[in-house]
């Protein structure tokens, strides 16, 4: 979940690196550092802190050399430190590594005893001190060094190498981690996601598990870890570089939060077919109707799946569980044959959710990934891949991607309805043309939202939020809260509004902002007994509620109004108040809304 650049060429490598880490900062930003080579070896410049810290450094000296690696770091192994920063150096080779390396305590006793000199608490370094003792040992190039050193090698890993007596020239390797090679003229780039480089150069070549890239200004040399040449031609990658960026908004979140009605358009566009209400979703028929499904993923993206479980359900008629991966995994699952597990992730690499694919997978499951990068890791290891057309999301508070999901599932469930003949031919019609208009609900949802800031300044200091909703709303109600804490840091719940009077009615006072998804539809009465018993004990309400409901205003401080949208189809609108009242109160708060603390936006680690 670090940012990893590279470069070799004819320019200045610094000024490229920095450019290509500020684009990556997103995936980790607890340190920064560069290593830069010229005809006299390699020179480190390394800090705690986010990329602004290295900058400063660099202002005071920055390293001359055409050929350089970079690095922004998520601590695994060892604090956020300077000298846990990458790169490492041993000897003559430096190291930049995204991942984490299994048998590193192993490696570093064997490396101890032989008298080699730990300066980290990393992983990282023993990758260093495994390819400078290969060298050392008569390894006949570097990309030998590199292949000798990730043979004894167990784990996951992206990484970049620099040796001082290799100046023209660097190597990069991946298992399980994503890593990418832009391909100029005469200069080659290397990142760990394409954005970083786009600017640069488009034609892109997505390295695969086990590949160990030789990179030189003028070509680039592909080998399998036995040193076989493996042939990888470049794709052409259409995201804008202004696709990556804020494009005016302050902050990405807001830019990605105001992106959902596109989003939401781009994933449904060539798929959802108005004549007959059917979803196309792969070139070749592939669907095998399951008898069972078990959607598996985390965070927001599991709330998505949990709303993917109702229309699963509702519309295809298939029994579908939802399981968070991490428990999945461990809890050996009764699945098998006739089973389709699917795995949402916006990153398609999230360590969890990956492995528990895999052991759906070994449990001869068939396996489908909803995933917003295309040949992500989860994407690769699924029999069927079925994208989200988001964009890339930067903001570490996932917001389009979860209505892309969302509209993913809704396709999913057509898709199987129309096959096992639950969806008929009037009812695909009608929801088809019910999930069309749902972007124009949106962007109306957002008008309606406003900015929030008067409501934000009013509970700002608030130390609990209570978040509510029934049905395909009670996701959006755990969605809601889970967006509040990520970005605030103010501890909020989502419930069930039923199982409030269980036990959560107890922490209701005047200080305590409840959030309720009260829209119109089949419980609507119902949450507006669960109103009335919260404004009975003081409880501040704030209401989402269906534009021109009047009868809400009288049991409410504050309403969020919502277009009327079909219940099964709702969380796509009313998730958007609650993710604009999480901006809201981060901002007033002074928070650090695309970058919280503690976070970072792929979870590559278990
Ligand atoms: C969302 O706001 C969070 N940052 C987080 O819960 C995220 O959804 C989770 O880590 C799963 O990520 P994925 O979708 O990339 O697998």
């Amino acid at each position: 979940m670090c940012g990893i650049v590279g470069y070799v060429g004819k320019r200045e490598a610094t000024p490229i690196l920095v450019d290509g880490l500020r684009r990556l900062e997103y995936r980790g930003y607890d340190s920064a550092g560069i290593a830069v080579a010229n005809g006299q070896g390699a020179r480190l410049v390394r800090c705690r802190g986010k990329l602004a810290a290295l900058e400063k450094l660099l202002a005071v000296e920055s390293p001359r050399g055409l050929t350089g690696i970079g690095h922004t770091r998520w601590a695994t192994h060892g604090r956020p430190s300077e000298e846990n920063a990458h790169p490492h150096k041993s000897g003559s080779v430096s190291v930049v590594h995204n991942g984490i390396v299994e048998n590193h305590a192993l490696l570093r006793e064997r490396l101890t005893a032989a008298g080699r000199h730990f300066s980290s608490q990393t992983d990282t370094e023993v990758l260093a001190h495994l390819i400078d003792q290969a060298l050392i040992d008569g390894a006949s190039s570097l990309p030998e060094a590199v292949r000798q050193a990730l043979r004894q090698v167990e784990g996951s890993y992206a990484i970049a190498v620099l040796s001082d007596r290799h100046h023209d020239e660097m190597v990069a390797a991946k298992k399980a981690s994503p890593l990418v090679v832009g391909v100029g003229e005469g200069e080659m780039f290397l990142a760990s996601d394409a954005p970083a480089i786009l600017d640069k150069t488009r034609q892109v070549i997505f390295l695969e598990d086990g590949d160990v890239a030789h990179l030189a200004r003028d070509q680039v040399s592909i080998t399998n870890l036995a040193g076989q040449p493996v042939e990888r031609r470049p794709k052409t990658v259409t995201w804008t570089p202004g696709q990556a960026e804020k494009a005016g908004y302050p902050h990405f979140m807001l830019k990605e939060i105001h992106e959902q009605p596109r989003a939401v358009t781009d994933t449904l566009r060539g798929r959802l077919m108005l004549n007959n209400g059917d979803a196309v979703l792969w070139e070749k028929e592939v669907t095998e109707i399951p008898r069972r499904m078990v959607i598996i993923a985390c965070g927001t993206s599991y709330h998505a799946g949990l709303v993917g479980k109702f229309l699963i359900e509702r519309v295809a008629r298939i029994p579908c569980e939802v399981d968070l991966a991490s428990e999945f995994r461990y809890r050996e699952p009764v699945i098998g044959p006739g089973d389709l597990v699917v795995g949402i992730s916006q990153s398609g690499e999230t360590a969890d959710t990956l492995a528990a694919m895999n052991e759906a997978k070994a449990r001869g499951a068939r396996t489908l990934a909803i995933s917003n990068v295309v040949d992500s890791a989860i994407a690769r290891t699924s029999d069927l891949a079925l994208y989200t057309f988001a964009g890339p999301e930067i903001g570490v508070a996932s917001t389009k991607c979860f209505t892309a999901q969302l509209t993913a599932l809704a396709l999913l469930a057509i898709h199987l309805g129309r096959r096992n003949g639950a969806l008929d031919d009037i009812g695909a019609v009608r929801f088809a043309s019910d999930l069309i208009q749902i972007p124009f609900k949106m962007s109306e949802t957002l008008q309606l939202v406003g900015d929030l800031k008067e409501l934000a300044r009013k509970h700002k200091d608030a130390h609990d939020f209570l978040f509510l909703g029934r049905g395909s709303n009670y996701p959006i109600a755990l969605e809601g809260a889970l967006k509040l804490k990520e970005i605030s840091y103010i501890h909020a719940e989502g419930y069930a509004a039923g199982e409030m009077k269980h036990g959560p009615i107890a922490l209701i006072d005047d200080g305590l902002p409840v959030v309720i998804i009260a829209t119109k539809g089949n419980s609507y009465d119902k949450v507006l007994s669960n109103l009335a018993e919260v404004r009975a004990r003081e409880g501040h309400v704030i209401a989402v509620a269906t534009k021109g409901d009047t009868e809400i205003t009288k049991y409410c401080q504050d309403v969020l109004w919502v277009p009327e949208a079909p219940p099964l189809l709702q969380p796509l609108v009313t998730v958007l108040p609650l993710q604009m009242l999480a901006y809201a109160v981060a901002v007033v708060r002074g928070h650090d809304v695309d970058q919280p603390r503690n976070l970072a936006k792929s979870v590559t680690v278990e």
